[in-house]
């Protein structure tokens, strides 16, 4: 049983995210997802996600290429979630290409390419034009 992990925000749900979420499932026989917590969320970007996190939890474990979801805390303890959940490959889409080696040590870490032209940042600028 390969089991692999990755993480996000996934908010505003979109085909770039089914896409790497489906990409990450190929790469093993199980998919973990981290979400991360609106805290984390508003510490790094100091706005909170449209959908609150048990929403984005809750959309994330509903996907059929999902086996498991939880709530990601802090972007520290990703060495730590890596050994609770026995994650042999951890998955991050490549705008975050090298940022994540230092795990290298704790499992396989691959970095999958983007879908282009499209974010949740873009999608929320596309709908705010409408209202
Ligand atoms: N992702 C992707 N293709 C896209 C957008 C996101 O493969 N077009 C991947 C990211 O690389 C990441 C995961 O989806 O591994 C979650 O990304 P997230 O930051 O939640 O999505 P974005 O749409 O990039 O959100 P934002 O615009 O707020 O940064």
């Amino acid at each position: 049983m390969r089991t692999v992990i990755t993480f996000g925000t996934f908010d505003v749900l979109h085909i770039g995210h089914v896409r790497i979420l489906q990409r990450a499932r190929e790469q093993g026989d199980r998919l973990v997802v981290g979400v991360s917590s609106d805290a984390l969320n508003y510490s790094k970007k100091q706005r909170n996600p449209v959908y609150p996190e048990t929403e984005r939890r809750d959309i994330i474990a509903s996907l059929a290429c999902v086996d498991q979801v939880f709530l990601e805390q802090s972007l520290e303890l990703k060495g730590e979630y890596i050994k609770e959940f026995g994650a042999d490959v951890l998955v991050m889409g490549n705008d975050w290409e090298g940022r994540f080696d230092e795990y290298k040590s704790l499992c396989e870490v691959i970095y999958l390419p983007r879908t282009d032209g499209i974010s949740t940042t873009q999608l929320i600028a596309e709908i705010k034009k409408y209202g």
